[in-house]
C-alpha cells in the first residue's frame, strides 16, 4: 500500500492501548532492519527522517528507500515523517517532497511564537493532506543540532496544552515527562545505581502525562527520547574498543506503561545506533582481516531487526496491529 498518514494509526493505538514505533532512518540497512521486523510481526510503522538524516543521505534517497519498503511490505501501513522539523521551510520541503507527516519543533521558542510557527505549518500541511506533530516542553539531550542541558529542560506544563492544540490545530503533541535524547540521558548525579553498578534513572513523570491526557481526551501524545540504551550493546561496544561509560536509557517497563495510556507514538533512534555500532565493532574485533561492507553490515542489519521486533512486541505492544 502507498504511504499513509498517522491519523488512523493513532486512533487505533489510542483505543487499543498500544503505541506505534517511530524509528529514525539514515541508510538502506536501517530501513531494511526496521521494516523486515515490522513485516514479520505485522506492525504499523513510522519511519522518520531528521534534518541531519536529510543532510547525510539526501532527501530523495531516503524517500525512495522508504517507498521501496512500502513495496516490499505491502501489508503494513507506513508513515514517512519529518523528525524535529526546525522551521516552516524544512517542513514545506518535506510536505512537497512526499512525506505524509511532519514535526514542527518550535518548543525552544516562547509559547506564543511556538503557536504561531506551528499554526503556519499546520495550515500548509493540512492543505496538502499531511499531518503535523508539535512539541510543548523541552527534552534534555541532543535535539538534532540543539543541545539542551538537563538543567534547561522543562516538563510540559499541562495547563498550556488545550490552548496550544486548539490554536494550532496540530494532530499530535510531543510532551516532556522526563525522557531525553541520546545515549547519555542522565548524569550519574541524577540517578541511583543498582547492584550491578548500572545507573537507574529517575522515573518518568506519569502525573504530568495523566494531567495532559485529562485535558486532551482522545488526543495522541508522543514521547521523544525513548531509547532504553540496552546494556548488552553498551557492553559490546565497550568490550570491542569503544568507550561509553554510564550510557543509560529509559526503562522499558515505563515505556510499556506509557503505551497503554494516551501515548500513541514512541521515538527510538539511539538504540538502533548502539545495535549497529556494537555489532560492527564486534565484527571487526573478530575479523580484523575483513573489509567487505556487506559482511559487517549484514549482522548489523540483522541485530537492528531483532531489536525492533523486541520493541514492537514487548515495549510498544503494536505487533499484530497492522
Ligand atoms: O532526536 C533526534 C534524533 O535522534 C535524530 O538525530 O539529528 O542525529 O539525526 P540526528
Ligand atoms: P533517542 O535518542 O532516545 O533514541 O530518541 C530519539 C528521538 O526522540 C528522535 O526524535
Ligand atoms: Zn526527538
Amino acid at each position: 500500500m502507498p504511504l499513509v498518514t498517522s491519523t488512523e494509526m493513532f486512533k487505533k493505538a489510542y483505543d487499543g492501548g498500544y503505541a506505534v514505533g517511530a524509528f529514525n532512518v539514515n541508510n538502506m540497512e536501517i530501513v531494511q532492519g526496521i521494516t523486515e521486523a515490522a513485516r514479520e510481526v505485522n506492525a504499523p510503522l513510522i519511519l522518520q527522517v531528521s534534518k541531519g538524516a536529510r543532510a547525510y543521505a539526501n532527501h530523495t534517497y531516503l524517500v525512495k528507500l522508504v517507498e521501496a519498503a512500502t513495496i516490499e511490505c505491502p501489508n503494513i501501513p507506513i508513515v514517512l515523517h519529518l523528525d524535529h522539523g526546525p522551521d516552516f521551510e524544512t517542513c514545506k520541503s518535506c510536505i512537497d517532497g512526499g512525506f505524509t507527516s511532519v514535526m514542527i519543533d518550535a518548543s525552544s521558542k516562547p509559547f506564543a511564537e511556538n503557536i504561531e510557527i506551528t499554526k503556519k505549518v499546520v495550515e500548509y500541511a493540512h492543505d496538502h493532506g499531511v499531518v503535523v506533530e508539535a512539541e510543548l516542553g523541552t527534552l534534555a539531550g541532543v535535539e538534532d543540532e540543539v543541545k539542551v542541558s538537563a538543567e534547561d529542560s522543562s516538563y510540559t506544563h499541562p495547563e498550556e496544552v488545550e490552548e496550544f492544540v486548539t490554536k494550532t490545530g496540530c494532530d499530535s503533541l510531543a510532551i516532556a515527562i522526563g525522557t531525553s535524547h541520546g545515549a547519555y540521558k542522565f548524569t550519574a548525579a541524577q540517578c541511583t545505581r543498582n547492584e550491578q553498578g548500572i545507573l537507574v534513572p529517575p522515573p518518568l513523570r506519569f502525573d504530568v502525562l495523566e494531567e495532559v491526557s485529562k485535558r486532551l481526551p482522545g488526543f495522541p501524545i508522543v514521547l521523544h527520547g525513548s531509547s532504553s540504551v540496552p546494556q548488552e550493546y553498551v557492553k559490546m561496544i565497550n568490550e570491542n574498543g569503544g568507550k561509553m561509560p554510564d550510557a543509560v536509557g529509559i526503562p522499558e517497563e515505563q515505556l510499556r506503561k506509557a503505551a497503554t495510556l494516551s501515548v500513541c507514538k514512541i521515538n527510538i533512534d539511539s538504540d538502533l545506533r548502539l545495535a549497529m555500532t556494537g555489532t560492527i565493532r564486534q565484527f571487526f574485533s573478530e575479523h580484523p582481516d575483513k573489509f567487505d561492507p556487506r559482511e559487517y553490515l549484514k549482522p548489523a542489519r540483522a541485530n537492528i531487526k531483532e531489536l525492533v521486533k523486541h520493541k514492537l512486541i514487548n515495549v510498544l505492544g503494536c505487533a499484530g496491529k497492522a
